[in-house]
């Protein structure tokens, strides 16, 4: 039996979602297909989007500030992509040679990313993380990755480690955070060879690369976490992670899977002066299809097959409807106007939620930057990293979580460490349903 009171509305609301859960959890394990996708007490199941808006099984309608955890920023069933789709379609969808348009791409891509000089195209973000890590490996000779505690870059065996540690005995000291996997069935070895610092902490990185000299090919982070919150980088973070990068002869290889092209047109890169040797894109850059890249410095992508030993293959990879989607996406929708209105409603959002705060007095803070943002419950301060970050008041944001959906609104993606987001296709009322909604909720749940 439920015991909150949002829990029986969300129930009462749902009936078609619970019905298909049922149904679907006895062949597709937990009923979902990426486990970020579950939620108690059972997943909502969608018929359909369109623009900032999504509409469950029981017809019932949801301002989305999730957006396919950022794949979606040019909104639901956008007409002029929808239009390069179908045009695509027309003429095939899978060719096993090369179509046009990827070099259109790839050169939208450079623009945006001066620092690119080369880049390769594949499917999702774990394959584009996984790719620069084995890319850094061949460059350097070495073995060891570091990773930010707490940052997610795809399920791949070598970085699914210290994504969630919880409890203190997997987490490590402060000085000496542990590598944890995520997974069961991560071997030892794999586990061993991926090293953890803090965000915002030069000192942990330092003390990391010192430990392991000559051994770490890369450092990979996010320019802002985006799967811890959302937690920026601190005045000058990244020009002392790029002076310890070529101090110790480590690649700095930049994951912007989500904040690229959706923080601003050239992503966290282009907001905080970062230039890193290798950088990997998906979610916005398809518009909505599937689609991926890593690229960076000519010498070290020209290691790729067949030019190189480094081995990068993939049938889908550049497959002409992900391209069509994105560069419809990147060319026609997502264009200065466009990053400008975002921001503005970004800011709209932005100061309804901590007037919200502020008026209610709950107890919370927001992380921020651009149309990004996520809220902390039981926090003081703003945290500057993961440990800090892990000492909100998940439960909290739970409720939080189910009494926005059943006001009709999808707050962010559905854990307390994802963020809210704005699409090329949100009107001001629906950010104004939001902030509503926002007062509602906090005042159910302050006690
Ligand atoms: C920063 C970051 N890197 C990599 C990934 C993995 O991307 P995908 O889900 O396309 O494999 C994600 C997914 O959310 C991400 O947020």
């Amino acid at each position: 039996m439920p015991s909150l009171p949002e829990e029986e509305i969300y129930i009462k609301n749902t009936p078609k979602s619970r019905e298909y859960f049922e149904k679907i959890s006895k062949i597709i394990p937990g009923g979902v297909n990426t486990a970020i996708q579950f939620f108690r007490p059972y997943p909502l199941y969608m018929a359909r989007g369109l623009g900032g808006k999504l509409w469950d099984l029981d017809g019932r309608e949801y301002v989305d500030h999730c957006l396919g955890y950022g794949a979606m920023t040019a909104g639901h069933a956008n007409p002029v992509i929808i239009e390069a789709i179908n045009e695509q379609v027309k003429k095939g969808t899978l060719l096993g040679f090369q179509a046009e348009g990827a070099y259109e791409l790839a050169q939208e891509l450079m623009r945006r990313y001066p620092y690119v000089e080369m880049l390769r195209f594949s499917n999702t973000g774990l394959e584009a993380t996984f790719y620069a890590v084995r890319l850094a490996r061949a460059a350097t000779g070495r073995k060891l990755i570091v990773k930010m505690e707490g940052c997610y870059h795809g399920a791949s065996d070598v970085l699914m480690i210290s994504d969630k540690p919880r409890r203190r005995v997997i987490l490590g000291s402060v000085h000496n955070p542990a590598s944890t996997p995520d997974s069961l069935g991560t071997p030892e070895e794999v586990v061993k060879q991926t090293l953890v610092a803090h965000f915002n902490d030069v000192g942990s990185l330092e003390r990391v690369l010192q430990k392991h000299e000559n051994e770490v090919a890369a450092i990979i982070t996010e320019p802002v976490l985006t799967n811890s919150g959302i937690i920026t980088p601190e005045k000058d973070y990244f020009r002392e992670v790029r002076r310890l990068c070529d101090e110790y002869g480590v690649l700095l290889i930049l994951d912007e899977v989500k904040t690229g092209c959706n923080l601003s047109a050239g992503g966290g890169s282009q907001l905080y002066g970062i230039e890193p040797d290798l950088v990997t894109f998906a979610k916005a850059i398809g518009g909505g299809a599937p689609l991926a890249a890593f690229g960076g410095k000519r010498e070290y992508m020209e290691m790729i097959t067949p030019l190189g030993g480094v081995v990068h293959y993939g049938t889908y990879n550049a497959n002409p409807l992900s391209i069509a989607a994105g560069l419809a996406s990147l060319k026609k929708v997502m264009t200065d106007t466009t990053y400008a209105k975002i921001n503005k409603l970004g800011d709209e959002l932005y100061k309804g939620v901590v007037d919200a705060i502020a008026d209610t007095g709950i107890k919370a803070v927001v992380g921020r930057c651009t149309m990004m943002g996520s809220i902390f419950f039981g926090l003081d301060e703003p945290p500057k990293n993961y440990r800090e970050a892990s000492r909100c008041d998940a439960a909290k944001w739970g409720r939080y979580w189910l009494h926005m959906l059943n006001r009709g609104v999808i707050p962010a993606g559905s854990a307390w460490f994802e963020e809210w987001m704005v699409s090329a296709m949100h009107e001001p009322e629906d950010i104004e349903k939001t902030i509503q909604a926002t007062y509602g909720t906090f005042r159910e749940i302050k006690d």
